[in-house]
């Protein structure tokens, strides 16, 4: 259950900032009470609604029907067929707009002329795009093979999955900070053939060795028969990046020789579209099933009202931080913001390479319009120091999103006057992996928000804060967040596992969606997320399975039992803390060996699972704190992690003088 102190602290917030006046005049819904007359029209007449907004896309063929559910499974838009590559690129280049910019990236490293800079117009994506759909065709690739992709941000990375939805392959694209061997089960899993890299990606001036994880990744697996190298650093054939004969292959040379035109694929509506792999409370993580029609619907209409978008207007560039890899820049980079008109700009580094205003630097030279990123960057920002963000015009921007975790109330006022200079909206989304799309958010135009809430469901959503019974439960009472109907962008199942789907989004709840949040719901209406309720931990922003690093710390030899919690972190918002059981004596609290060993393991699960899932705080132990029914009290690791006085109910453990041991641990 969500934790009452937290509850508590957010009721103190109190502040309200209500839309301008001049930007809600020219917003897509411009007041409370457009938003609450459009919101129950979408909940009472939802087949009307989502068939309006799909109307606005284009489709091959329309669809029989809206909906068919039969819980836990719907069907969006049935019986139609669409492609959302053509969607994204095609439908422009029809409308005459194919010399409009689509894309704009930008390299990370600045040199005397300043950094790299490339604008893809529609027209000039679409060559790309339909070369490298050519490309993946004559290595074999099908409509529903699932082909990876392991790169950097380059604009490669965005032009391999057009091209794959354009074909009808299903990506699974893994983000470029995981290990080897989280390559090996994603491949495994997906039972891919096919994977495209990058020899390395630019982080902080040095090269990320991507096509060297992908090396050690299918040491451990024979599934993938071609691999394509973009060669982004320079490294591919060297020493850092060999080329495995028969099996690599240079992404120039084969797009070079590819047809580039490429016509996309009518795809039924609910063809499988991607799968993305996200922690879940089990140390295996989900593949989550996104289809085609349901999902480029929501993503394209959350896209359009939240961030306010604006197709006419050429000044139009939003950007959103986040990698490719992630949901967030899946549907808010990529598949949500293209079939708006809008351009995308798409950065490759770092926030502080090659100093700690390059974001703010990027903002001013290029006039970003809309803005998003996530908490745990603003917490950085904060640290930093303003007289970064100062040093830039920042004039440019509108409306300021934020995702992916809490946001505090002190960052949310720092970002809305640092950054916004007190004149942007901002837009704190509540969403999923598993939702596509945004659930929860303030509309720019609409909504008076408050710091640290995300406001109110976005139109055609209906969530809800319940017991376990599913009945709501009063205002600023603690509860289970919940969606009670389906949504056009939901997940259509875990790839491969039936069970799990069923068990862990529709069995808590009988007959609603659960996204394992908890939640309350203020007065005004407005959703507080309290915090997960299930074993995961939102660290960065990012998900991660608190077993998952327990299994990885047990792989390590001088491990014999591992539990991890999350703890508040300034910057991360929850940090990592591991309690471990050392494989025969435990070194000396304080000593060089155990330093050394603590050291050893931190270095260990980032190198199973990914600089994430480094822990904050190691502490070695000769036992767990478990109740006598042999169950490892994870509230008490909790305080203690948090340095946080004990309030649980310690009577039940087995063995009292734990406590102290761990605290000096
Ligand atoms: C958390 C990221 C509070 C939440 C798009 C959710 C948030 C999980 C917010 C999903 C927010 C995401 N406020 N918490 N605005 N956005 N979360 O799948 O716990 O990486 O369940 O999707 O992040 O993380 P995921």
């Amino acid at each position: 259950m969500p934790d009452a102190s937290a509850t508590e602290s957010m009721l103190t917030e109190t502040r309200r900032f209500a839309p301008p006046a001049d930007f809600a005049a020219q917003a897509h819904v411009k007041s409370m009470a457009e938003y609450e007359k459009l919101h129950a029209r979408s909940i009472a007449e939802p087949e009307a609604f989502w068939s309006e907004v799909a109307n606005e896309l284009h489709w091959f063929k329309p669809w029989d029907a809206v909906l068919e559910w039969n819980l836990p499974d719907a069907k969006w838009f049935v019986g139609a067929q669409t492609n959302l590559c053509y969607n994204c690129i095609d439908r422009q280049i029809d409308a005459g707009l194919g010399d409009k910019v689509a894309i704009v990236w930008e390299g990370e490293a600045v040199g005397p002329d300043g950094p790299e800079i490339l604008r893809l117009t529609y027209a000039d994506l679409l060559e790309r795009v339909s070369r490298f759909a050519n490309v993946l065709k004559s290595k074999g690739v099908k409509k529903g093979d699932v082909v990876t992709i392991y790169m950097g941000m380059v604009p490669e990375l965005a032009v391999a999955m057009l091209a794959c939805a354009r074909i009808g392959a299903v990506h699974s694209i893994i983000f470029g900070g995981f290990s080897a061997q989280a390559i090996r089960d994603r491949v495994e899993d997906g039972k891919s053939k096919l994977l495209v890299t990058c020899d390395g990606s630019w982080r902080r001036g040095k090269v990320v060795p991507l096509k060297a994880n992908v090396d050690e990744a299918l040491a451990m697996t024979d599934r993938v028969k071609d691999v394509i190298v973009f060669n982004r650093c320079g490294v591919a054939g060297t020493d850092q990046a060999p080329m495995v004969a028969g099996r690599d292959h240079d992404w120039a040379t084969l797009v070079d020789g590819a047809d580039p035109t490429c016509p996309a694929e009518p795809m039924d509506s609910e063809d499988l579209l991607f799968i993305l792999y996200t922690s879940g409370s089990t140390g295996k993580p989900k593949g989550i099933m996104h289809t085609t029609g349901g999902y480029m619907v929501h993503t394209y209409m959350t896209s359009k009202l939240t961030f306010d978008l604006k197709a006419d207007d050429p000044d139009e560039l939003y950007w959103c931080t986040a990698d490719l890899g992630w949901i967030t820049g899946h549907s808010y980079i990529i598949y949500g913001l293209l079939p708006n008109r809008c351009a995308t700009l798409m950065f490759e580094g770092g926030p502080n390479h090659p100093a700690p205003d390059r974001f703010w630097d990027i903002v001013e030279r290029h006039k970003v319009t809309k803005f998003y990123t996530a908490p745990t960057a603003i917490r950085a920002f904060m640290k930093w120091g303003d007289e970064h963000p100062e040093r830039h015009d920042l004039s440019s921007l509108k409306v300021l999103g934020t995702v992916g975790e809490p946001i505090n109330p002190e960052a949310w006022v720092w970002y809305h006057e640092t950054i916004g200079g007190g004149r942007c909206p901002i837009v704190d989304t509540w969403w999923q992996t598993e939702t596509g799309g945004h659930m929860l958010t303030p509309l720019p135009g609409a909504t008076t928000t408050t710091p640290g809430s995300c406001c109110r469901p976005m139109l055609g959503i209906d969530m809800a804060v319940v017991n376990s019974d599913g009945e709501e439960v009063p205002h600023n009472t603690g509860g289970i967040l919940v969606c009670r109907k389906p949504w056009p962008g939901m997940l259509r199942g875990i790839y491969g596992d039936r069970e799990r789907f069923v068990e862990t989004y529709w069995s808590k709840v009988p007959g609603m969606y659960c996204p394992a949040d908890g939640a309350r719901i203020d007065p005004d209406g407005n959703f507080w997320i309290t915090g997960r309720i299930d074993d995961v931990i939102v660290v960065a922003g990012h998900n991660l399975g608190t077993m998952e690093v327990e299994s990885a710390l047990v792989s390590h030899p001088a491990v014999a039992e591992a539990a991890v919690v999350g703890f508040p972190h300034d910057v991360k918002g929850t940090g990592v803390a591991a309690f471990v059981i050392t494989q025969g004596e435990l070194p000396e609290p304080g000593s060089d060996a155990a330093e050394q060993m603590k050291k050893d393991l931190v270095a260990h699960c980032g190198k199973e699972l990914g600089p994430i899932a480094k822990p904050d705080q190691v502490r070695l132990t000769t036992a767990l704190p478990k109740t006598r029914s042999g169950k490892i009290m994870r509230r008490l690791l909790r305080d203690i992690a948090a340095g946080n006085e004990i309030t649980s109910d310690v009577s039940t453990l087995e063995d009292k003088g734990i406590v102290e041991k761990l605290q000096e641990g």
